[in-house]
């Protein structure tokens, strides 16, 4: 048998989407906390998270490889044409969640916890805050637009830092070299800070880099408030809520509602660990939560 390097060996199911999630965790660690690096001379932070990347492991570096140069505008907008008519499937969310708990990571069984287990953990943190029960909800569905995966989405298409597309690459994406493969650094007119957009003209007008985050967003559209909206939307659009870029695209509901997503994100990245939540003793309590906002049924 002809042995792979490890960067394209076909890793299993959401192997890679882990990793890329451990990386995130590593490159952003909790303001503040003993780990966090915090320098004010914003070239010292350059140059620390220049050593996250080049520290990363392959797979998480081809995984970046490829999804900054598959992501382009055309891409995107074809996407969103596909999934955004929800024919995809019905289910309620209770069932989404478990459809998306069949995404099995085979490859470390033992420190690795399901997808479920994933939303609980964020979801049961938020409780313990004594947060509102929209943000509990909130936290418990953040990652249902996994089920692109199961659709057969590759991974560079399901999850990653979003970042808009049809204007100018921030150099403050993770892996910005990368973008030099992407089709859109070719049309002069995509590349310029703006591109085809206005100034100013609300996040809600541009079209971030496809993924779980817009698929899920758009399913719950009709039932959740918009701070809860805005953290599903935007929880992995770290160029804007960690490094403050494409200010310049937002109008001021964005600014007024980035502080719901910051808030929202210490407790998707930080709440992991290894203690797993029980589905089936947690089952009764957001049976009622979902049935308080969602219907039975949904189009996917
Ligand atoms: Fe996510
Ligand atoms: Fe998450």
């Amino acid at each position: 048998m002809v042995k792979l390097p490890d960067d394209e060996k076909s890793h299993s199911d959401h192997e890679v989407m882990d990793q890329w999630e451990d990386f995130v965790k590593e490159r952003y660690p909790k303001p503040h906390s003993e780990e966090a690096f915090n320098p004010t001379d914003p070239n010292k932070q350059k140059e620390a998270f220049r050593d996250y990347e080049q520290n990363a492991r392959p797979s998480v570096r081809e995984f970046y490889r490829q999804n900054h140069t598959h992501q382009t505008y055309d891409f995107v907008r074809e996407k969103k044409k596909q999934y955004l008519s929800f024919s995809q499937k019905e289910m309620g969310i209770w069932e989404a969640a478990e459809f998306l708990n069949t995404l099995v990571d085979d490859s470390d069984p033992d420190t690795n916890l399901s997808q479920l287990q994933h939303l609980l953990q964020t979801s049961e943190a938020i409780r313990r805050d004594d947060r509102p029960r929209w943000m509990i909800l909130t936290g418990f569905i953040h990652d249902l637009g996994k089920v692109l995966c199961l659709y057969g989405e590759p991974q560079w298409a399901v999850v990653g830092d979003t970042f808009p597309v049809g204007c100018a690459f921030s150099d403050r994406i993770v892996f910005p070299e990368f973008f030099a493969a992407n089709p859109d650094m070719a049309q002069a007119e995509l590349q310029t800070p703006l591109g085809v957009y206005k100034e100013g003209c609300g996040l809600d007008a541009v079209h971030l880099s496809w993924g779980h985050d817009e698929y899920v967003y758009q399913i719950a559209k009709p039932y959740l408030p918009a701070e809860g909206l805005y953290m599903l939307r935007y929880h992995s659009f770290y160029p804007w809520h960690r490094e403050g870029q494409y200010d310049y695209l937002c109008n001021q509901t964005d600014r007024s509602m980035l502080k719901w997503v910051l808030d929202f994100n210490q407790y998707d990245l930080y709440t992991k660990s290894h203690e797993a939540p029980d589905p089936v003793a947690l089952k009764p309590f957001y049976e009622d939560l979902i049935a308080e906002f969602f219907p039975a049924t949904l189009k996917w």
